[in-house]
């Protein structure tokens, strides 16, 4: 029989080793700062993204360089209360790996010693709703529609739990997702993990837009003050359900070998912004409106109906079709013997309050017409509700206002 070492090391004084830390680190709250672009560059052996609150870390926080997006199912047998258990102990253990001391039962409590900007934020999928408060499933919690351009893998498909990992250190990183995935491992078993990074923590000026692998500036239009938030991602009720959003993961590959052949005009053309600094292709820096309705010498639009950006604009009768943006980037190697010269894409990742109502309609409308349809593909998809944050004060552990 397996011991669990939980079981064995509670109590263990050997795991609160690094303890302490986090009253010396810097503190950052756990639903801020509102943010997409790149973080304040701070000293990273004491960076913290604080981890209690209404809403959890890791949404609206600026985005960090590395994700490991980690979806588990649970184990045969396994109902409420062991996904009670389960909740409770990720939710501990995330804590303490955020602020770093040492989780119950960490033999290398070392590895805690510097979150660099850890965030772990937590998603459930419908099953569990189904197994531990099928009264209380939202609406909207549920696979999204077919889409005609899809080309969906279930090897990325939904799965019961989800993990978004995020930190400027790619070793925490790592040691995040492994600490979890073991804390887990009674009641789930993995999935997959999605790898992903952005920008080197400090490679950018504080407050710039990252880019993507096909060079664009990528993020631009998010939200990025407590009122957008408010109106775009976090839940308000009812009860439980305060301070939760919901999050879409989207896989899409993206043809690099095919973008080379485009010439930089027509790059810019297909998404209806500048390369150099992401301003609409109708002038005026990164964050100008767009002038739709600007035309140029020959009487053609200046933005492209069919770019990207005007595909996914929300329409004037239908201002709620915006969300929190939060990609990135994936860059394998090419299978072998494909030919190819790169295996890469975008995880998106996107926070709304509905996706029924944000995100569903928006990609129906890029699956229908979006001149970057020739260059992606989706390939995974899966839908989850976030709870609202945890505290020692108020809800204990994740999910907890809702299934508790
Ligand atoms: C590999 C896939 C994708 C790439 C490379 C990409 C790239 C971009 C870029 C470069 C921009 C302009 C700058 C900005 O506002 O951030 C943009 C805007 C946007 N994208 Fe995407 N995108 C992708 C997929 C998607 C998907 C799947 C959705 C949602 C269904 C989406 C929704 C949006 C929205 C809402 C905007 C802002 C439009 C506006 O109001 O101006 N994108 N994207």
């Amino acid at each position: 029989m397996r011991v669990s070492r939980r079981t064995f090391l509670a109590g263990s004084a050997s795991a609160t080793a690094a303890a302490g830390l986090a009253a010396a680190c810097s503190h950052v709250e756990a639903d801020g700062p509102v943010s997409s672009s790149a973080p304040e560059h701070k000293d990273l052996a004491t960076a913290v993204v604080g981890f209690d609150g209404l809403r959890q870390a890791g949404v609206a926080t600026a985005t960090q360089a590395h994700l490991n997006l980690a979806a588990f199912n649970l184990k045969e047998g396994v109902e409420k209360p062991g996904i009670l258990r389960l909740l409770r102990l990720w939710t501990e253990d995330a804590r303490k790996l955020c602020t770093g001391s040492a989780p119950v039962g960490s033999l290398e409590p070392e590895m805690n010693a510097w979150p660099a900007n850890l965030t772990i934020t937590a998603g459930i999928g419908e099953r569990v709703f189904d197994l531990a408060a099928p009264d209380a499933k939202p609406q909207w919690l549920h696979d999204l529609p077919a889409f005609s351009r899809d080309r969906l893998d279930p090897a990325w498909g939904q799965s019961d739990l989800v993990l978004q990992i995020c930190s400027d250190d790619p070793l925490t990183c790592a040691w995040a997702l492994r600490h979890m995935t073991r804390a887990g491992m009674d009641y789930v078993r993995p999935s997959w993990v999605q790898q992903g990074f952005m920008n080197a923590s400090g490679s950018l000026a504080e407050g710039t837009t990252p880019r993507n692998l096909f060079g664009q500036v990528d993020g631009t239009v998010n939200p990025r003050t407590d009122e957008a938030y408010e109106e775009q991602v976090w839940i308000d009720g009812p009860g439980g359900f305060a301070g939760s959003t919901s999050l879409v993961v989207r896989r899409i590959a993206m043809d690099l070998d095919e973008w080379e052949v485009l010439d930089r005009r027509s790059r810019e053309v297909v998404v209806g912004r500048s390369l150099a600094d992401g301003a609409p292709l109708t002038g005026g820096g990164e964050f100008a409106p767009a002038d739709m309705e600007a035309v140029d010498d020959f009487g053609l639009p200046v933005i492209d109906k069919n770019s990207h950006m005007a595909r996914a604009m929300p329409p004037e009768d239908h201002p709620e079709q915006r969300f929190r943006r939060r990609p990135y980037n994936y860059n394998l190697p090419p299978e072998p013997g494909s030919g190819k010269l790169s295996n890469a894409g975008l995880i998106f990742i996107a926070y709304q309050k509905d996706p029924d109502r944000q995100f569903t309609p928006v990609q129906a409308r890029l699956d229908e017409v979006d001149r970057l349809n020739t260059w992606i593909t989706h390939i995974g998809s899966a839908v989850y509700w976030v709870p609202p944050g945890a505290s020692p004060s108020g809800d204990a552990f994740w999910g907890q206002s809702v299934m508790g």
